[in-house]
C-alpha cells in the first residue's frame, strides 16, 4: 500500500498524519498492490457480509482490531421498474445510501477514517459540514469514545442532521459564514497535533466510500453499470466511486467502467461551469440551493472529480431547485424511496434530460440517493399536500374521498 500525491507523485508515510501533499499541497490517494490482490479477491470477499469491511484488503487499515463499525454499507440497490417506465429506461437502479446507520453515505467513509484516527492515537475529531458529515462523524466518534467537534454554516443545515449531531454528543459550532468558510477553519485547526480532520480531503475517508462501487458491481451480478449518476458538492464521493470502478478493472474483475454524471444544483455549480467552459473551476462565494448538502462553492476534490468525469467520458450537469423537489417526490411516489433533496438530484437530471437521448433504453443506469429524506422533513412537508382535517366519523371521511374522485 502506498499513499501518494496525485499532482507530484511523491509518497507520504502511512503513519504521517497529513491530509495533503507536504511538498506541493496536492490531494493524496492510496494505491495497493493490485497484482498481488488479484490472486485473492474476490474469493476472500464471499464469506463476509455485504458492506464496507467485506472489502478489507482494499482499505488502508493496518490494525483491523481497532475497527470502529456500526453496520455501514450493504445498502439496497433497487431496480426501479415504475420510475424506469416513466423515463423509458429498462435498467434503472437506485443505490439507497439513506439506509446507512446515520442515514447517508458518509458512514462508509467515517468507519475507515475514525478507525484511522485510533491508529494515529488522536482524541479530537473535527469536521466542517453541510450536515451529514457531522451526523456521521458524531456517531462514529461516540462509538470510538473520542471527542467530536463540528463546524456548520449558521442556519443552513437541515434539522434532522443537527438533531443527530447533538444527540450523539458532538460539540456543534455554528460559524457565521458558509460551508467553505467552515472548511477553511477546520483545515487551519487540523494542522495542530491534537485534531484529526474528517472532511473528504482526508484520503482514508474516500477509501471507505469507494466500497459502494464494489457493492454495485456485485449487486448487478458482477458487472459495472453503463452510467453512474451522482450528486456533487465537495466532489469527494464521485471521486471515490470512480476509484472503486477503476480498482475493479485493475483487479481484472470488470473491463466496463461507467460513464460518470456529476449533478450539481444550479445555485452551487462551480464544476458544471468549469466543465462546460473547459477550464479549472473558480470558487463561487454566493451559493444557494434547497439541497443544502451540496451547497458548496469551492469543492476541494475538484481535481479528482474532473479527472473521473473526463476519463469516464461523462459530464457535469446542473438542475434547479424546482426539478430537485419534483424528483424527490417522484422517486418517493413511484418507488417508495424517500431521499433528501441532494439525493434526488440525479433523478432530477434524468427527468430533465431524458430527451437528450444520451442514454440508451437498455443501458444500466445507477443513480445514487445519497441521504435519507427524514433528515430534512421541513422541505418535504413544505412542498407537499397538507393533511386534511376531518370529523371523527367514517361518513365524513367517505364524503371527502368521494369529492376527490
Ligand atoms: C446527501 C448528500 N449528497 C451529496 C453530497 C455531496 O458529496 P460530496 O461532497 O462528496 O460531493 C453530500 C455531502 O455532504 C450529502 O450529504
Ligand atoms: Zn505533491
Amino acid at each position: 500500500m502506498r499513499i501518494y500525491c496525485i499532482e507530484c507523485n511523491s509518497s507520504v508515510g502511512i503513519m504521517d498524519k497529513v491530509y495533503t501533499c507536504p511538498k506541493c499541497g496536492g490531494l493524496l490517494d492510496v494505491e495497493y498492490d493490485y497484482d498481488v490482490l488479484a490472486e485473492t479477491v474476490p474469493k476472500s470477499w464471499f464469506s463476509r457480509p455485504l458492506g464496507v469491511w467485506r472489502y478489507g484488503e482494499l482499505l488502508p487499515i493496518l490494525n483491523r482490531t481497532l475497527r470502529v463499525s456500526i453496520g455501514e454499507g450493504g445498502t439496497r440497490l433497487v431496480h426501479c421498474r415504475r420510475l424506469g417506465e416513466k423515463l423509458k429506461l429498462k435498467n434503472l437502479y437506485v443505490k439507497d445510501e439513506g439506509s446507512n446507520p446515520t442515514g447517508s453515505f458518509k458512514d462508509r467513509g467515517m468507519t475507515v477514517g475514525v478507525t484511522k484516527a485510533l491508529e494515529f492515537n488522536v482524541k479530537n475529531l473535527i469536521c466542517a459540514s453541510t450536515g451529514n458529515t457531522s451526523s456521521s462523524l458524531a456517531a462514529y466518534a461516540a462509538k470510538a469514545g473520542l471527542n467530536c467537534i463540528v463546524l456548520i454554516p449558521s442556519g443552513k443545515i437541515a434539522l434532522g442532521k443537527l438533531a443527530q449531531a447533538v444527540i450523539y454528543g458532538a460539540k456543534v459550532l455554528a460559524v457565521k459564514g458558509n460551508f467553505d468558510d467552515a472548511l477553511r477553519l477546520v483545515v487551519e485547526l487540523s494542522s495542530r497535533p491534537e485534531f484529526y480532520l474528517l472532511n473528504s480531503l482526508n484520503p482514508y475517508r474516500l477509501e471507505g466510500q469507494k466500497t459502494a462501487a464494489f457493492e454495485i458491481y456485485e449487486q448487478l451480478g458482477n458487472r459495472a453499470p453503463d452510467w453512474l449518476i451522482i450528486p456533487v458538492g465537495n466532489a469527494g464521493n464521485i471521486s471515490a466511486y470512480w476509484k472503486g470502478f477503476e480498482e475493479l478493472s485493475l483487479l481484472g474483475l470488470s473491463n466496463l467502467k461507467p460513464k460518470m454524471i456529476g449533478v450539481q444544483s444550479k445555485g452551487a455549480n462551480p464544476l458544471v461551469r468549469a466543465f462546460k467552459e473547459n477550464r479549472d473551476p473558480t470558487p463561487l462565494t454566493e451559493v444557494e440551493t434547497i439541497a443544502t448538502a451540496i451547497r458548496i462553492g469551492n469543492p476541494v476534490n475538484w481535481r479528482k472529480a474532473m479527472k473521473a468525469v473526463r476519463k469516464s467520458n461523462g459530464l457535469f450537469e446542473d438542475v434547479n431547485d424546482e426539478d430537485i423537489v419534483k424528483a424527490q417526490r417522484t422517486l418517493a411516489k413511484t418507488e417508495g424511496i424517500f431521499t433528501e433533496p441532494a439525493g434526488a438530484a440525479p433523478i432530477a437530471y434524468l427527468i430533465r434530460h431524458r430527451d437528450d437521448d444520451l442514454i440508451d433504453r437498455d443501458e444500466v443506469v445507477v443513480c445514487v440517493a445519497t441521504g435519507n429524506g427524514l433528515k430534512d422533513p421541513d422541505t418535504a412537508i413544505r412542498f407537499s399536500e397538507k393533511p386534511v382535517e376531518v370529523e371523527a366519523d367514517s361518513r365524513s371521511i367517505l364524503n371527502y374521498l368521494r369529492g376527490l374522485s
